[in-house]
């Protein structure tokens, strides 16, 4: 058995270091290929290179993990909603219609993210066995914040747009659900180990839509997993003290908390879970040794328990790979 999966399930305290975003933007190595592949959406349905491209991080650091290379807007594109990828702007999705959305069925959403699966099957093979395979989802908010086209820019979204849409929400998170535990099992039967899900724009949610929107749908996707015995992480990142009702609802094998959660806070609060990442990719942008004391405040906090090693985001583009390899063996010499 992986590490991870050691520490997620039989809660074993071992190290086990991975980070979100490892593969991709920052690599000199995934630039070279992006470079030569406009077209981002292509290049996640290229099985090959996505392959290639979730490799490179574990050949360069020999990480105890690798994420799998796809995007969480692949389900949108799956459902037949297009998403573009546009330079300097991010995703650009097609106007959203209710109509052609509840038109989809399960036979040609699975079709359609068949090289997904493929490209986990490749890495499987590919991958030494004692390291974990991860796969991934977007949670359903997060993804309909994107579908419906809500997000204004960074840190923002339209709450106009929320509410006007706010009889449809009920019906598109519910469908999305459905939708996405069908990802989730056919990236574990090609082979993928554990699952996480990312709920970036969770700390967008208005106080009193946090149960609606987040609690509810991140819950029932985890009861799906841990009725399959897929262990899980979940990640609802932006809602600070709310973690604390998060990991008591929805109660998943694994739980990233983000940069603004104090790790002290973290283990005292968050009891029962298995708790991953926490450091500000931003530290990784200072000096060796800023980077070394913050990391060692997490590594303090979680002494004695099981902690997985990772970011409280993922790794920014700017990011000095040589920095990302010191940072890895002051870890594995803690
Ligand atoms: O290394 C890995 O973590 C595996 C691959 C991965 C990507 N995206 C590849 C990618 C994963 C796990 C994601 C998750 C993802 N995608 C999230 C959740 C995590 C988070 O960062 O909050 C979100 C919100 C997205 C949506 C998305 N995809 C955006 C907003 C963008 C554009 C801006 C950006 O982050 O780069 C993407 C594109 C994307 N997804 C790239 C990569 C490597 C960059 C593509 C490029 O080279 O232009």
């Amino acid at each position: 058995m992986s590490n991870l999966k050691e520490i997620l399930i039989n809660k074993k305290i071992c190290k086990s270091v991975w980070f979100m975003r490892q593969a991709g933007r920052y690599l000199p190595e995934f630039r070279k290929i992006r470079s030569q592949n406009q077209n981002f959406i292509n290049l996640c349905l290229n099985s090959e290179l996505s392959s290639k491209i979730t490799l490179q991080p574990i050949e360069r650091f020999n990480l105890d993990s690798a994420i799998i290379f796809s995007d969480i807007l692949m389900v949108p594109y799956a459902l037949n909603q297009k998403v573009e990828f546009l330079k300097n702007h991010g995703p650009k999705l097609e106007i959203f219609n209710l109509d052609k959305f509840l038109k989809n069925n399960d036979l040609d959403f699975i079709k359609k993210l068949k090289p997904v699966y493929k490209a986990i099957e490749i890495t499987r093979k590919k991958l030494s066995k004692n390291k974990s395979l991860i796969s991934f989802i977007g949670a359903p908010w997060t993804l309909l914040v994107y579908m419906i086209g809500a997000k204004q820019n960074k840190d923002q979204i339209d709450l106009k747009i929320i509410n006007e849409k706010n009889n449809e929400i009920d019906l598109i998170l519910e469908k999305l659900i459905n939708y996405l535990c069908l990802h989730i099992e056919n990236q574990i039967k090609a082979g993928a180990d554990v699952v996480q899900i990312f709920d970036s724009w969770a700390g967008l949610i208005p106080q009193k839509d946090l149960n609606s929107f987040c609690y509810v749908p991140n819950s029932k996707i985890v009861k799906f997993c841990k009725k399959k015995g897929i262990p899980v992480i979940c990640f609802p990142k932006g809602i600070k003290e709310n973690y604390k009702v998060f990991n008591n609802l929805v109660k998943p094998d694994g739980l990233n908390i983000d940069y603004n959660v104090n790790p002290n806070w973290a283990r005292e609060n968050l009891k029962g879970t298995v708790i991953q990442g926490g450091l500000d990719p931003k530290i990784l942008l200072l000096p060796d040794e800023e980077i070394y004391n913050s990391a060692r405040n997490y590594l303090d906090a979680f002494k004695g328990l099981p902690y997985v090693f990772n970011l409280g985001h993922g790794m920014l583009p700017e990011t000095n790979p040589d920095k990302v390899d010191r940072l890895i063996k002051f870890y594995r010499e803690y």
